[in-house]
């Protein structure tokens, strides 16, 4: 039987919430496939949306649509106060300081991108170096490594022992005199495993060196505060925490921002066009060229109420609940070894089992209505540092039970069953 740490405990408990209450608000788990009540433990890829959140965007198309920051007529004003109520609520949930230090964007792989593109180009030359780590998801790697192919910049990596952490001081020996930007992840979206980001930001900042987050899988998990955790940048997806696809946001202290030249150009993000010139309109639409997701962004809001009703030190302290009882079931299951076995995790469980290719697993798990993910998750050097081609993984969300963590251990030991 593999050794698993036990995820570290809640700092502080809080009450637990009413998850059977929880789960009438998410319409779509009452779903049954092939015949068996729906388990999803897949909301490390995307999060299922309460009824508020379908209700909100509905609502916008039937009571308040039309394009924003440009109309003078009723709708657009709504349109347009609602958009801004949006960033303001997410200006809220991660305590950052202005409102206009809130971009939105279409996901947090845009956000990178964005950053990578106009911060990167303009900071980062031949020779320079940034930073990531090896728990990367792809799209905090290929867009730095896009960065530094055509910047003739190097590409460092922090890498991560057996347990899955970024040992700090190793990473501490990383910083260079060459580094301009260091991007790492808050929570690995394969291992599940919480990084030390606010010491890796002080390390950064001690050298003058700014820090980008890949916040992704932390925002729907903990709390997260930007000022605190000592964040330059600061990216999310709504579709992980529980709004609409296609909605993400980047955080960026204003002053850094301010100083970064346009990404997209287009509609929006002026302030005036001539043939011979274009000035940029101010923060954050200097970063928004073009019409966004105008429902979307207000559901967004809705999502964010709804966490934050919830409470994120709750949905922290139960998601940690289920971890804990998931890793104390699997790693009793003969031939199975979980894969990322940090001090610091959270809700996300990578395995594999003896025999079992992960996607025979997630097959049979499908036909007992539990939905997980398998293969090498948008990261493919964590993959490669276990030897590994794919790993099975659950990931947790605020609805899911403990019910559910013993269907899941179930439909395991059928697949053992049918495969050994
Ligand atoms: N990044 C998403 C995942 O981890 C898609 O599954």
């Amino acid at each position: 039987m593999s050794t698993v740490a036990r995820p570290a405990p809640a700092a502080t408990p809080v009450p637990a919430y009413d998850v059977a209450a929880i789960r009438r608000d998410f319409p779509i788990l009452a779903t049954r496939v092939y015949g068996k009540p729906l388990v999803y433990l897949d909301n490390a890829a995307s999060a299922q949306k309460p009824s508020a959140v379908i209700d909100a965007e509905r609502d916008v198309y039937e009571k308040c649509y039309a394009n924003i920051h440009r109309g003078v007529h009723w709708l657009s004003v709504h349109a347009t106060d609602a958009y801004d109520a949006a960033r303001e609520k997410t200006r809220r949930f991660l305590n950052a300081a202005e409102a206009r230090e809130i971009v939105f964007v279409r996901g947090t792989t845009e956000a990178v991108n964005l950053v990578a593109q106009t911060y990167g180009r303009t900071h980062v030359g031949p020779g320079d170096e940034v930073l990531i780590t090896g728990l990367e998801h792809h799209s905090n790697i290929v867009p730095w490594q896009m960065l530094c192919e055509e910047r003739k910049a190097r590409l460092a990596v922090a890498p991560i022992n057996d347990a899955g952490e970024v040992d700090v001081d190793v990473f501490a020996r990383l910083l260079t005199p060459r580094t301009r930007i260091v991007s790492v992840a808050h929570l690995s979206n394969a291992l599940g495993t919480v990084l030390p980001v606010r010491r890796m930001a002080e390390l950064a900042h001690e050298r003058g060196i700014p820090i980008f987050v890949d916040g992704a899988q932390a925002t729907p998990r903990m709390p997260v505060d930007v000022r605190e955790l000592g964040a330059d940048f600061y990216a999310f997806s709504s579709h992980k925490t529980y709004g609409p696809t296609g909605v993400g946001v980047l955080y960026g202290r204003a002053e850094l921002l301010e100083k970064m030249p346009p990404y997209q150009g287009g509609g929006d993000m002026i302030r005036s066009v001539t043939f011979d010139k274009t000035t940029y309109n101010k923060l954050p639409h200097k970063f928004e060229a073009g019409t966004p997701n105008i429902a979307g962004g207000i559901a967004f809001g809705a999502a964010l109420d709804y966490v934050t009703g919830i409470g994120l030190e709750r949905i922290a302290a139960h998601e940690h609940d289920l971890l804990v009882d998931a890793t104390e079931k699997l790693q009793a299951v003969d031939g199975l070894r979980v894969v990322g076995t940090a001090r610091e995790k959270a809700g996300v469980l990578s395995f594999v089992i003896d025999g079992v290719h992960p996607h025979d697993i997630g097959t049979v798990l499908d036909r007992h209505g539990v939905a997980i993910r398998t293969g090498h998750h948008c990261a493919q050097p964590v993959m490669d540092r276990y030897g590994l081609p794919a790993t099975a993984r659950a990931s947790f969300g605020l609805y899911n039970t403990r019910d559910e963590v013993d269907a899941l251990v179930g439909a395991i030991h059928e697949a053992i069953r049918m495969f050994r």
